[in-house]
């Protein structure tokens, strides 16, 4: 049985300030030991909601990162950086780090190795364009997507990955996949990973689905077979967060 996982990301949203008024007043609402709850914010709130949040077991994510240690990268933030923080969670191939910083999947693939070397938990995104959607090729673009992000991983490893499956056409739109949707995906992804490291993994590997989650939605789409949670953008923001983290309610 695989234990859902509901995680917020805030993208370019919140000062330092905003973040930790905001954990303060839904630490204890979120709190949950049903599922396992993260916070994924931008790297400048790492350190108030880190603190906001000590004692709690709601983990904390980045929303990207560099794959190397160190080094002459000017305006990057490294793995190592973000572990000695206690960060344990990292968002990575958002399709929007793919649209506007040219986020391939080689370099999805080298950060998500990364991540699993030095500890933390990476949320590997994928997801298709409505174009996509509408030529009939998204299980085959998933698939590609997948197989490339873990490209040389151990099946230990891959069942410690999270996979977030996005489609971009329901990102901010309030156009959400339908569960019937959402799970034909789900479910291909699973697929791909047993094809690849066995079925074993792929019973233990964590699928969420995000696009226009919603305190109204969420019951309904984590109810499918293959939805091991979600990846909430807009609705994390605001108290309705607490609603999608008790669904079942
Ligand atoms: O990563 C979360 C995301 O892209 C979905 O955003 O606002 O549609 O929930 P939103």
């Amino acid at each position: 049985m695989r234990r859902k996982i509901i995680a917020g990301n805030w993208k370019m949203n919140k000062t330092p300030k905003e973040a930790a008024e905001f954990c303060k007043m839904m630490k204890d609402k979120v709190s949950s030991t049903q599922v396992d709850v993260v916070f994924c914010v931008p790297f400048v709130d790492l350190f108030p909601v880190l603190e906001q949040l000590k004692g709690t077991d709601i983990g904390v994510g980045a929303e990207n990162m560099h794959f190397e240690d160190s080094g002459a990268y000017t305006g990057e933030i490294s793995p190592l950086m973000l572990k000695e923080m206690g960060v344990t969670y990292v968002v990575l191939g958002h399709s929007e780090r793919r649209q506007y910083f040219n986020e391939t999947d080689e370099m999805v693939n080298k950060k998500v190795k990364k991540a699993l070397d030095v500890g933390i938990t990476p949320i590997m995104c994928c997801g298709e364009t409505l174009e996509q959607r509408e030529a009939g090729i998204t299980i085959e673009w998933i698939r590609i997507q997948i197989k490339c992000g873990l490209l040389g991983l151990t099946g230990d490893e891959v069942e410690k990955v999270v996979i977030a499956y996005e489609p971009i056409w329901a990102i901010g739109t309030g156009r959400t996949a339908t569960s019937e949707q959402a799970q034909e995906v789900c479910r291909a992804i699973r697929q791909v990973v047993g094809q690849v490291y066995g079925d074993a993994v792929a019973e233990k590997v964590r699928i969420q689905y995000g696009g226009s989650v919603s305190g109204k939605n969420a019951a309904e789409l984590f109810a499918m077979e293959d939805i091991d949670g979600g990846l909430v953008g807009g609705a994390s923001l605001k108290e309705e967060f607490q609603q999608i983290v008790h669904y079942q309610k």
